[in-house]
């Protein structure tokens, strides 16, 4: 067993007014408003807890479109093998299956929910490339605002449902279990008004935790300021398996802003790639032809380690991306959020080279589930980017997140139907066994982080990380949400430091400096849990059939 110690809880003070349901679901992108839609179709009471408004979350941002064998000259076993082969020998087949041979028909599924794809002419969807992926399959909306219309139709779906009650504001804090160790709810806090104020309790026997990513633990992310890694933390407390947290992936595209940029950077979506563009190293030199058949289009991890060797030798703090021969109709056309960020930046990507550099994207690992979602604790159910289904191994390919986050979140239902879920009372814990991180913490943290735990990482750097996170003040004292979260960052990155430390391979978007190569012996998947007791547990378990 390691020597970190995770608290079962987050201090905060007993909860002074609760509310129930059947199905909580906490988060509102992708994952979590299907996951309510699909809920509520099975006929159940849902309430969605979110801790700011309604479309904040990764989803809105997404860029590049949505992945599925949609073309007639496409299958989802294409899919599926471009989907393994970037995943470096982790993903779980079965989870792969899943995903390529329904997700076709989930696309299909959010087209009549109201989302409005981008079409040819000939009013087919028009399907673009992006790294990875062997044939177009990319669909699209708004040119580059998939996310943001996704979002929007999903949104739109659940609040004209008046059946789905939605709080917003809240933090979803702990999660709350019976004697039987199952589900039953969650604590929160709530910056609201009236009853619904300060801390809560919101009680269900199923639980469903799409919180998303954890980019903020690196100082430099794609990532919304909410991706405090929450869902993660939140289920560790409580037992559950997490895996793969050493997997995190840093898109090779986002736009360089100088050296004290923090915190959410623009990103230059893969399909800028995709439509033609050309990344140059530091001497203006096309440099991914030699390095993999698919060239610029490889997948991310390669495309961010090779951009790496090329600023190291340089000592230049990014490459360039060269989208120029795209035009100014194209770039209108399909990239309108990014030609608009970067033009108020002063570049014009239509005339200029466009700098680029790698920062935190996602993390492939989060809270094991089964194919259904299931989490090992009795009603507590997991989808989207909080999830590791083993759908994406080592390194996720380029647009399967949302569709990851589609398919899951309704298989969910299917498990919720066959499991039986009861309503208990939950068993109150020892408020002893608890701490938070002061929140003026957080910025060291995430230097520390990025610059020992962040694209390369070598046994020296991991060691040090982890020295520095274990020094790190903890309190009992009264707490407000960036401490919750900065406790919830510290636990996150506490685990991942652990798993690369393990994990003495390079592999997929973990890079070891000290160790190149991957090898057979971690064809595996590294599951952390904390024990009752409260140590961390780290065992290794085979990637599923
Ligand atoms: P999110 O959309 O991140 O939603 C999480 C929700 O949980 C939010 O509502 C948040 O407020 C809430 N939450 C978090 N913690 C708590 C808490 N404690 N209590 C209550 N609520 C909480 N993927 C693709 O497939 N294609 C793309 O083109 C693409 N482009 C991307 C571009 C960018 C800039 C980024 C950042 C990501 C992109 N991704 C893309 C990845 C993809 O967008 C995400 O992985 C996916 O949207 C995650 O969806 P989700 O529902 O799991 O989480
Ligand atoms: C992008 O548009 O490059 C991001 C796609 C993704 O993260 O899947």
């Amino acid at each position: 067993m390691s020597e970190i110690r995770i608290p079962r809880w987050l201090t905060s003070d007993s909860p002074g007014w609760q509310v129930e349901a059947d199905v909580i679901v906490i988060g509102s992108g992708v994952a979590g408003l299907s996951a309510a839609i699909h809920a509520r179709r099975t006929g159940h009471r849902v309430l969605i807890l979110t801790k700011a408004h309604i479309d904040e979350g990764s989803t809105r941002w997404a860029q590049g479109g949505i992945a599925a064998a949609l073309a007639e000259d496409d299958s989802p076993s294409e899919h599926r093998d471009d989907t393994m082969s970037a995943g470096a020998g982790l993903c779980n087949p079965s989870a792969v299956e899943v995903l390529v041979t329904e997700g076709p028909q989930a696309v299909r599924d959010l087209i009549s929910l109201g989302a409005n794809f981008d079409l040819e002419p000939s009013g087919e969807i028009s399907l673009t490339r992006e790294g990875g992926h062997h044939r177009d399959r990319i669909a699209h909306a708004g040119g580059d605002a998939t996310g943001a219309e996704i979002s929007r139709a999903l949104v739109s779906a659940v609040l004209n449902d008046p059946e789905i009650e939605i709080i917003e504001n809240a933090l979803a804090l702990d999660l709350l279990t019976d004697h039987t160790g199952a589900a039953q709810g969650v604590t929160l806090h709530v910056m609201g008004s009236g009853q619904r104020d300060g801390i809560g309790a919101a009680l269900a026997p199923a639980v469903i935790l799409t919180t998303g990513g954890f980019g903020q633990v690196f100082g430099q992310t794609t990532n919304p300021y909410v991706s405090t890694g929450d869902g993660i933390a939140l289920a560790l407390r409580a037992g559950a398996k997490v895996a793969d947290l050493e997997f995190v992936q840093f898109h090779p595209t986002v736009l360089w802003l100088g050296p004290l940029a923090q915190g959410q950077q623009p990103l230059v979506s893969e399909a800028v790639r995709g439509e033609g563009a050309r990344l140059l190293d530091p001497d203006l030199q096309p440099f991914m032809a030699d390095i993999h058949e698919l060239g610029d289009l490889a997948p991310r991890d390669v495309v961010a380690k090779e951009i790496m060797k090329k600023m190291r030798a340089s000592g230049s703090a990014h490459v360039w991306l060269d989208g120029r021969t795209l035009g100014a109709d194209t770039w209108v056309r399909r990239f309108p959020t990014i030609l608009a960020s970067a033009r108020s930046r002063g570049i014009d990507p239509v005339t200029d080279l466009i700098p680029v550099g790698p920062a935190q994207h996602y993390v492939s690992g989060g809270v094991v589930t089964d194919l259904f979602g299931r989490t090992n604790i009795p009603g507590l159910y997991a989808a989207g980017e909080v999830a590791c289904t083993g759908v994406h191994g080592a390194n996720r390919l380029a647009s399967n997140s949302l569709l990851e986050g589609l398919v899951y979140s309704r298989r969910i239902m299917q498990a919720m139907n066959m499991d039986s879920l009861e309503r208990r009372d939950s068993v109150v814990g020892s408020p002893q066994d608890s701490y938070i991180i002061p929140h003026r913490l957080r910025r060291d943290m995430q230097s520390v982080m990025d610059r020992n735990a962040g694209v390369l990482r070598s046994e020296a750097s991991l060691l040090h990380a982890q020295k520095w996170l274990n020094k790190l003040e903890r309190t009992g004292a009264k707490a407000c949400t960036e401490d919750w979260e900065s406790a919830n960052l510290f636990t996150v990155s506490q685990v991942l430091i652990d798993n690369a430390l393990v994990r003495q391979e390079t592999r997929g978007s973990h890079w070891r400096e000290d160790y190149p190569e991957s090898m057979t012996d971690f064809e595996v998947r590294l599951v952390s849990h904390r024990s009752p007791e409260g140590g961390l547990i780290t065992t290794t378990t085979g990637i599923g059939t």
